[in-house]
């Protein structure tokens, strides 16, 4: 059977950068507070009048192609993981394929919060395994700004969530390397702990006067609850995926945790004692940005010559649903 291997990776990130002083200006905040509690220095917030989901996702896919060394119009197939598309529907898929100019190929929208990169690659290696395509686009982009409560009110989760965009090339190979597993996961019951209440399709009307007032269309978190759950789910899909695969923590040569909280990836550091240099974090300048943040850290981790052929990668997310996954890459 066809592996898959990621030939290129890209990234694109709004050039609009929103610091903690930024942020003291406009809520009651310090930068002492965000740094101790989430290892946020700076993050990106878009400009409307230059920036959507879909034109970050076209920025990032032209440098991973550029890096695969292939021609846009070698993509087969997109898969598209964002929780903040740019229409309620269609989904941005089909507009990445439109600005690629790869009308007619298949566009699948994946909407998974966190985890949604490592559930869209592990999407894209399926049909590479099976053979339907060779060279698959993978995305992750989001926009969280907009919906974010920039008042004092919405502090614990706006110091947080930002926006950006990031992709992979997935091309089938012979060679025994690339994509060795992939491992996703779900728990529904959770679903309220970390999501956008509205604009939802089970109300009388999609927007009304009481959205507006009560600020249900911002993003809403427990942070504790989620910490908590975090820190277990991330070790639980880690180890599975070490498992999986006969290798042992020592094996792994570049962990790439989502940026969810810069504590988060600590916790997750000390409890396999990896050494600084396996793990990649890059949220102190990105802050979160859900789907985007893998991909996002992926690529700047090869930039700085981070990820080398032969290496073991390890990926691991978690976030709104519930949803937690893992990826292991031999690179
Ligand atoms: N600036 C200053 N103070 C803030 C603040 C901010 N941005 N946000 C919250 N606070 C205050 C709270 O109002 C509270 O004050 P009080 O004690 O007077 O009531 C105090 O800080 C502690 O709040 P709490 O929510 O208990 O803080 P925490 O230590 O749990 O930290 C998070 C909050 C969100 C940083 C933390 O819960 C967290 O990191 N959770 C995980 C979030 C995450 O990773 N999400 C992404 C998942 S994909």
């Amino acid at each position: 059977m066809k592996k898959s291997r990621i030939t290129g990776i890209g990234h694109y990130v709004p050039e609009n950068v929103v610091t903690n002083a930024d942020l003291e200006k406009i809520m009651d905040t310090t930068n002492d507070w965000i740094v101790e509690r989430t290892g946020i220095e700076a993050r990106r917030w878009f400009n409307p009048d230059k920036d959507t989901v879909s034109n970050m996702a076209t920025r990032a896919t032209k440098m991973a192609a550029d890096r695969a060394g292939i021609e846009i119009k070698d993509i087969e197939f997109i898969v598209f993981a964002t929780i903040t598309p740019d229409y309620f529907f269609p989904g941005s898929g089909v507009l990445l394929q439109r600005e690629l100019g790869l009308q007619g190929i298949g566009a699948l929208d994946i909407r998974n919060a966190c985890s949604g990169f490592i559930y869209a690659l592990s999407v894209a290696d399926q049909f590479i395994k099976t053979g339907m395509y060779k060279t698959v686009l993978v995305v992750g982009a989001e926009i969280q700004s907009s919906a974010l409560d920039k008042s004092t009110e919405g502090r614990s989760s706006s110091v947080i969530f930002a926006d950006g965009a990031g992709a992979a090339i997935l091309q089938a190979t012979d060679e025994d390397r690339g994509v060795l597993s992939t491992h996703l996961h779900a728990d529904g019951d959770y679903a309220e702990e970390l999501y956008v209440h509205d604009p939802g399709s089970s109300r009388k009307t999609r927007l009304s006067k009481d959205m507006l007032d009560g600020k249900t269309f911002n993003l809403t978190m427990n942070g504790n609850t989620v910490f908590k759950h975090a820190v277990v789910r991330f070790s639980e899909v880690i180890n599975e995926a070490l498992q999986e695969n006969g290798h042992v923590t020592e094996d792994i040569d570049l962990l790439i945790p989502h940026q969810a909280n810069l504590r988060i990836s600590n916790f997750v550091q000390r409890q396999f004692k990896l050494p600084d240099d396996k793990v990649f974090n890059n949220i102190m300048h990105y802050g979160n940005t859900t789907a985007a943040s893998i991909p996002i850290a992926m690529s700047e981790a090869w930039e700085k010559g981070k990820i080398k052929e032969g290496d073991l990668i390890c990926l691991a997310a978690f976030g709104s649903g519930f949803t937690w996954a893992s990826s292991l890459i031999r690179w």
